[in-house]
């Protein structure tokens, strides 16, 4: 995918994408069984959802961080993923909630709760700010959804495109403008 002059539109504001982490910290609240709940972020893209959502859950919370990577550049439905960086502590017997930016094919998150599956945690679940479940290989049981989006390239709230973007307080699209025709 080339960029050679791309614009950005807004798809989610700031203030949706932290309105809907409140109700999500809210309902999470609701939900878990009294203690912890040990949040795990994958790398990079889920670090800006943690943190506010870790601010948006008024129980005890844990945090640790776990990296991921798909061989080659282009993932495949082989699902061929690796560990880049794993857990700091064991998750065994504890309420586990891993933390995703988006949920697209569902490689990624389908390959990570197998293994974390393996660790005995005890409870496993997912909480993903965006989805797209049109593009979807894998199954993915996600509890908690921020925004069902369409498939757009997005950027921003953590989502890259080559590194970039991840900065932006919006959810934008990314697109292509045509060049401004020459006189
Ligand atoms: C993105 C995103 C998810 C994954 C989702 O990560 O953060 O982890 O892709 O895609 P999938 O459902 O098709 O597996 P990426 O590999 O771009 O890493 P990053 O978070 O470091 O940008």
């Amino acid at each position: 995918m080339t960029h050679s002059n791309p614009s950005l539109r807004v798809l989610l504001s700031a203030e949706q994408i932290q309105a809907r982490i409140r109700e999500l910290g809210a309902q999470i609240d609701r939900d878990y069984p009294d203690g912890q709940v040990y949040l795990v972020a994958i790398l990079k893209g889920a670090c800006f959802f943690l943190a506010d959502l870790a601010r948006a859950i008024q129980r005890q919370t844990r945090i640790d961080f776990i990296g991921i990577s798909s061989y080659g550049k282009g993932k495949t439905t082989s699902g061929e993923v690796k560990l880049t960086k794993d857990l700091d502590s064991s998750i065994e017997g504890a309420d586990v909630l891993v933390v995703e930016d988006i949920v697209d094919t569902g490689i990624t998150l389908n390959y990570l709760m197998h293994v974390l599956r393996q660790r005995r945690p005890r409870s496993l679940r997912i909480a993903a700010l965006l989805d797209k479940p049109s593009r979807r290989v894998r199954p993915v049981d996600v509890a908690y959804v921020g925004f069902q989006i369409p498939d757009q390239f997005v950027v921003g709230f953590g989502l890259d495109y080559a590194e970039n973007y991840r900065n932006l307080s919006d959810v934008c699209v990314l697109e292509e403008t045509a060049a401004a025709p020459k006189p």
